[in-house]
């Protein structure tokens, strides 16, 4: 039976007697799911996942992984948990498979097992081929490849991954994407954060958005989206000038957003745009539009 495999109880953060990054988080991720944390630049994912990952001290309030407290019992979380920073650099002088192969053995692997995780994931990052190199020779993404191989080589229970996919191409990212719901299906934990609004739907069971150190919004993607009571939008190129007033609209340069209650209210908008002889398409509201609603307000 799945168990809770991260807690944390109104978790604060104060760096330096004022900085105010996390404002009393709680968040509960049970074990086999992928949970995701969004929020716009400075709310407060890295600083959790680093106190999760032990690797900061929280302000107050508590913390568990696997039922260890992330201060008290800091060396057992460690043992299970692997970590990829959001500043992660591959030291030059190692390899991918040095990387993902000694990472693996780090933990105990014996060498055969060691050895067939790392080729595992080094495949699943589009790695293998470059395994010899040694990273100062490889590229920004295939760099960050290689950390990621690293973890998920490990085989730890529970995986922290802080925007693991940024910077990578579409290509690697889906690789990485589908390595992490393996992982998944393999019962492990993983605490991922993404400012990429498609990985965060595409690979998650459940999300939270925190703004200012504190979670607006927490569940399935699905749920999230429902959040907004507009759940079409329309695309408009250039300017029209007759709408009724209770339309949300966003301008983007010769462009304009349009969010409506539904379908049937799209389409008539779509209707009306195409006779005045402008472009228009519709389509559901996106996960993007919801946070953009939610920690902006889609006017501001
Ligand atoms: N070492 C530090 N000292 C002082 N303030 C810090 C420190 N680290 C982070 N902060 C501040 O704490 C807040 C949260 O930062 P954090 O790195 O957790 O944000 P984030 O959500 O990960 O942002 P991003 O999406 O840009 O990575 C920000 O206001 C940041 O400026
Ligand atoms: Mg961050």
């Amino acid at each position: 039976m799945a168990y809770e495999a991260v807690a944390s109880h109104n978790l604060l953060k104060t760096y330096g007697g004022s900085v105010e990054a996390l404002r009393g988080v709680a968040i509960s991720i049970q074990q086999g799911e992928l949970f995701t944390l969004l929020g716009p630049n400075g709310a407060g994912k890295t600083t959790y996942l680093r106190i999760i990952a032990t690797q900061l001290l929280p302000t107050k309030g508590d913390a568990e992984v696997l039922g260890y407290d992330v201060v008290e019992e800091a060396k057992q979380v460690r043992q299970h948990i692997a970590v990829v920073p959001q500043d992660a650099a591959a030291y030059g002088n190692y390899t991918p498979w040095d990387y993902a192969y000694y990472f693996a053995k780090l933990r105990g692997m014996p060498s055969a097992d060691a050895k067939q995780a790392a080729k595992k994931a080094l495949e699943d990052v589009e790695l293998f081929g470059l395994r010899n190199r040694v990273c100062a020779s490889l590229s920004g993404g295939e760099k960050k490849r290689a950390i990621i191989a690293s973890a998920l080589a490990s085989k730890a229970e529970v995986l922290m991954l802080d925007e693991p996919t940024s910077g990578l191409d579409a290509v690697a990212r889906r690789g990485v994407w589908s390595a992490l719901r393996d992982m998944v299906r393999e019962g492990k934990t993983i605490l991922l954060t993404t400012h990429i609004m498609e990985e965060a739907e595409m690979v998650s069971d459940r999300l939270a958005i925190i703004h200012n150190g504190t979670v607006i919004a927490d569940g399935s993607p699905d749920r999230v989206k429902q959040m907004a009571k507009e759940k079409f939008r329309v695309v408009v190129r250039g300017k029209i000038n007759s709408l009724p007033a209770a339309h949300d609209v966003v301008k983007l340069g010769d462009k304009q957003i349009i969010y409506v209650s539904n379908e049937d209210e799209a389409l008539e908008l779509v209707r009306k745009v195409l006779k005045k002889g402008l472009n228009a398409e519709a389509a559901p509201i996106t996960l993007e539009d919801v946070f953009v609603k939610l920690v902006g307000g889609w006017n501001s």
